[in-house]
């Protein structure tokens, strides 16, 4: 298969994101330096679908960068709906709130500066859709910190599972890709959760609680 037309496929044959989403990846592009973290178009159009889907009460997103797929994961909320997402740098945290302050979902979402993993304790919620999409070597630790919130049948997406295909290898280089690699030997094997892998854009764990 070739993968440049598949890009172009999908691209071409996926909903058209709204105009603020459009906004953000060109500022994303145009101003920060590692723009690739962005979700991006057909991921985003996705979590938007997984969301409608759901029909989620309380979403938690852990790693806003610009906003671009929090607000891709509003658009399922319910009326009394709110989605909590998490930043660690505080200017990137700056540029999400400012986007978020221009969207529809602007009092559905709240956004939390600081280390998720001191952050995510510190919320008592019961959660219907968490995705975790931070440092790679936090994974698991989030993992941990979310199940026992998460509702039954509730779901957890983790992005990027496949870091670039260098997480797939039995001698994975690096730390981000070891860790991710770690991270999916210990989703497959546990057994009190369903699980199935995304093959869409960096790859994306759909895991639900049973
Ligand atoms: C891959 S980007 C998120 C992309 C975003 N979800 C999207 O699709 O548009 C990861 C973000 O997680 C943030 N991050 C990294 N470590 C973190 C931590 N320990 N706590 C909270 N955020 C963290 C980074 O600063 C970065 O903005």
């Amino acid at each position: 298969m070739d993968y440049e037309l598949l890009t172009q496929f999908s691209d071409q044959y996926t909903s058209k994101e709204g105009a603020l989403l459009a906004e953000i990846n060109d500022f994303t592009y145009r101003h920060h330096a590692e723009p690739h973290m962005l979700s991006g178009h057909v991921q985003g159009q996705l979590l938007n679908m997984f969301s409608q889907m759901i029909r989620p009460r309380r979403i938690l997103e852990i790693g806003t960068f610009t906003g671009y797929s929090a607000l891709c994961l509003a658009e399922g909320l319910t009326d009394d709906g709110v989605l909590h997402t998490i930043e660690f740098r505080e200017e990137t945290a700056a540029i999400a709130q400012d986007f978020f302050n221009r969207s529809v979902h602007k009092n559905r979402v709240r956004l939390h500066t600081g280390n998720a993993a001191e952050i995510i304790p510190q919320l008592s919620e019961t959660w219907d859709l968490v995705f975790i999409d931070a440092d790679k070597v936090g994974y698991i630790n989030y993992f941990e910190l979310v199940l026992p919130q998460v509702r039954k049948n509730g779901f957890i997406l983790a992005d990027n599972i496949f870091f670039h295909g260098e997480a797939l290898k039995e001698n994975a280089k690096g730390k981000s890709a070891k860790a991710v690699k770690t991270f999916n030997d210990f989703i497959n094997q546990r057994t009190d959760i369903e699980k199935v892998v995304l093959t869409v854009r960096d790859g994306l764990y759909l895991i639900r609680k049973i």
